[in-house]
């Protein structure tokens, strides 16, 4: 059912508000979920966290990254399962392990979690299908609570993800001591600010639509991001070619001239994820470096960001203006609906593109 969307990925990008502000009163409202977390997990027993998980699942774990080591002072390595799987990392009794699937089946995430279970001090799972090999296979599982997805591409079970995975920084920040109760307080006000601030970005679709016609003509885009935005430039890359099949790389900014401004013309779009945050003025100058080549810039930030930055680019694109670590889950509205309306205007498979498998569940 598709509740009069044209595509399950559309439906499912619109319920993001919805379901985020479900994950968010259970996990980061005082009930049950709190309680499940503060019961299952005492982050001061460890001291790293390992996670693993595939495509979209491992972006979120790379914006959560960000967040424990700067909320939890933690060190956190992300891995991809198909990698982590082989690799011999060494796990001891004081790391604590995180899985993340949607659907809990993924081959290469289940055989990481297998390698995981006996080394690691525990084995966590964050999954949105709790009767699922991954779930029951973990010491604690999670659920994020989006209910189904259908769409191939992964859209609100990415930010349910980022939504628990958020709660847990804070709790891991809590339990160590690396945040006061003051700070405790405004993180949780920002955090539960999310699905208001989702709604929002959501409501901005006509201007992403306007880009996502341009973006149509072209056969490669550039996207770029720094920071928590860094892992929303792959996931911006990621869902575009998935359904629309232009060719298209995520860039943490600053890599920029390290190698990839070499492709830049007038040919290959370049998004800007830049909230006007404490590293806006660094992207602004990447940017600029962009446009000093010929490029052609699709800034997608807020109204000061545009009013102090925005000169000379190409598209741009309004989001809300967002204080705070978790702006990055608001981002994931314009990175998606980029990727549904070019794809729609090419005509393309949305929600079943050529060659991939919802749940991929053999290696
Ligand atoms: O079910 P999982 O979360 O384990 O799936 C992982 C990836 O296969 C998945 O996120 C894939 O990258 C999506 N199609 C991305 O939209």
């Amino acid at each position: 059912d598709k509740a009069g969307h044209r595509h399950y990925m559309s439906k499912e990008i619109a319920e993001q508000p919805d379901v985020l502000a479900n994950a968010l009163e259970y996990y980061a409202g005082d009930n049950e979920g709190g309680q499940m977390l503060e019961a299952g997990v005492d982050f001061s027993a460890f001291d790293r966290v390992v996670m693993v998980a595939c495509g979209t699942a491992s972006l979120a774990c790379l914006v959560s990254k960000y967040w424990v080591e700067q909320i939890a002072q933690m060190p956190v390595d992300v891995d991809i399962a198909s990698e982590f799987r082989y690799r011999e990392a060494p796990l001891d009794a004081r790391t604590l392990a995180v899985f993340v699937s949607q659907s809990g089946e993924t081959a290469d995430t289940l055989a990481a979690l297998r390698y995981a279970t006996g080394k690691a001090g525990k084995v966590v799972s964050v999954v949105n299908a709790l009767e699922s090999s991954i779930a029951r296979e973990s010491d604690l599982a999670l659920p994020i609570l989006a209910g189904p997805e259908i769409g191939v591409a992964s859209t609100k079970a990415f930010t349910c993800q980022l939504a628990v995975l958020a709660s847990l920084a804070l709790q891991a920040g809590r339990q160590r001591g690396t945040i006061d109760p003051a700070q405790q307080r405004l993180l949780t006000d920002q955090l539960r600010q999310v699905p208001g601030q989702v709604a929002q970005a959501l409501a901005i679709a006509p201007q992403i639509k306007a880009v996502s016609a341009q973006l149509a003509r072209y056969d490669h885009v550039l996207f770029l991001g720094r920071g928590a935005l860094y892992p929303l430039a792959l996931e911006g890359a990621l869902k575009l070619k998935e359904i629309s099949y232009i060719h298209a790389e995520g860039y943490a900014s600053g890599e920029l001239k390290h190698g990839p401004i070499a492709l830049i013309d007038e040919e290959m779009p370049v998004v800007v994820l830049a909230p006007h945050d404490g590293m806006f003025d660094k992207t602004v100058s990447n940017m600029q470096e962009v446009m000093a080549r010929g490029g052609k810039i699709v800034m997608i930030s807020d109204g000061p960001g545009l009013k102090d930055g925005g000169d000379g680019a190409w598209q741009k694109v309004e989001m809300p203006t967002i204080d705070g670590p978790f702006a990055a889950i608001a981002y994931a509205v314009p990175v998606q609906e980029l990727a549904y309306f070019t794809a729609v205007e090419k005509g393309t498979d949305v929600d079943q593109p050529r060659n991939l498998a919802k749940s991929v569940t053999v290696e």
